[in-house]
């Protein structure tokens, strides 16, 4: 028998990483170091007391049931961490909602907003799962450039009038990914105009929210005013608590945006396990102390990526922020296909501009997720490398 794939998957494009992988398992095996700067996957193990409080809990015969939209005392956790970091008030009842890892709120959340032919905006380069939710949404993403020229941060005043008309959503992220620009109170409160004025509900993913390098911390969509009136905000404990493989999120904010996926949810899945609830909660009621080393860790990392740019003569522009460099490099040669050559040639592995959009061309995305001494080993053989 014949299976043939469904017309929608056409849809989904193969993803680089398994490629990427295949080629740095070569390169290892012939006996080479590899520098592997890829998957945004933090390196560092989640806290020690996280750890202990998933362990604990995974040994009570009770924890192993169906926990649906999830326990309250996550969502009560969620508002408390708003309300100390951001001073923004959520009622963790009606505008708090568990997700299983962002990923599957981003995939979703334009399932439960979008009609067929609605206009997305989004950015390009933009974080690949934004895309694949709108499609599946049968709607049509617009994407707005990310250029240095504009701090990375999207004009929405050069969006074409007919495609504003029909917009439904827009997407941001900030600090972003792969581009890491910061999101500042001008452009979040012209946000909230833009979409008051043409009716589009906003969508922000702060997956990067902690990973700040300056001591300003990067502000969040929610404490701009109205921001309520207008859409949500979606983080994540993968990055922030690096609870990845737990898969546990949450969005919070405009309250019938978070019933209508609630809704959507309730057909979709029965919720995470309740251990890594439990880990998740007391991550966030510790978020400042667990926090503050990732940020001296990435800040020095972020230094020492940024000085071996300067010294291979590549372009990038520092940030204050995120989990990663975007670097242009000035080789007359195709990303993907630099890339590959890096890796077999001097055996660093980066990710190319182009997966994330056509403004990722000439571009690699190099992810701050190895300490320090393999950081400076990559620059040093990236120095080796010759076309
Ligand atoms: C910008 C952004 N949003 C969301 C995610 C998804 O993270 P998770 O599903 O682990 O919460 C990622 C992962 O790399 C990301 O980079």
């Amino acid at each position: 028998m014949e299976i043939k794939p469904s017309t929608k998957m056409s849809i989904f494009s193969p993803a680089i990483f398994g490629d990427l992988k295949a080629a740095a398992e070569r390169k290892k095996a012939s006996g080479a170091q590899v520098y592997d700067l890829s998957l945004g996957s933090p390196d560092l193990p989640p806290d020690v007391i996280v750890r202990e409080t998933l362990a604990e809990r995974s040994q009570q015969a009770n924890m192993y049931g169906y926990t649906l939209g999830g326990i309250p005392a996550f969502n009560k956790a969620v508002s408390d961490y708003y309300k100390r970091r951001s001073n923004v008030d959520l009622n963790p009842e009606t505008e708090v909602l568990q997700t299983m890892g962002s990923q599957e709120g981003l995939v979703h959340l334009p399932l439960a907003f979008c009609n067929e032919g609605d206009v997305v905006l989004t950015t390009n380069p933009a974080y690949v799962a934004y895309e694949t939710g709108i499609k599946l949404a049968g709607a049509e993403p617009y994407e707005m450039p990310l250029r240095a020229e504009n701090a990375f941060l999207p004009a929405l005043d050069d969006i074409p009038q007919d495609i504003v008309k029909r917009a439904k959503m827009l997407i941001l992220n900030l600090p972003g990914n792969p581009v890491p620009a910061m999101p500042t109170e001008q452009f979040f409160t012209k946000v909230v105009q833009f979409a008051k004025k043409h009716n589009i509900l906003v969508l922000h993913d702060a997956a990067y929210s902690e990973y700040y390098f300056t001591g300003d911390r990067p502000l969040s969509f929610l404490a701009t005013d109205g921001a309520k009136d207008v859409g949500l905000e979606i983080n994540s404990l993968s990055k922030s608590f690096s609870l990845a493989g737990a898969r546990i999120a949450y969005i919070a904010g405009n309250e019938q945006m978070i019933r209508i996926m609630k809704e959507l949810k309730s057909n979709l899945d029965y919720g995470t396990f309740q251990p890594i609830q439990e880990a998740a909660i007391v991550a966030l009621n510790h978020a400042e102390e667990i926090t503050d080393c990732l940020r001296k860790v990435f800040s020095k990392r972020h230094e020492i990526i940024m000085a071996g740019i300067k010294e291979l003569g590549w372009e990038a522009t520092p940030s204050k922020g995120g989990m990663f460099v975007w670097a242009k490099y000035p080789y007359e040669i195709d990303d993907k296909s630099f890339v590959f050559e890096a890796i077999d040639q001097v055996g660093v592995v980066m990710v190319p501009g182009s997966i994330f959009g056509s403004e990722g061309s000439g571009f690699v995305r190099i992810a701050l997720v190895q300490d320090e001494h393999i950081l400076q080993g990559a620059i040093e053989q990236l120095k080796k490398f010759n076309l």
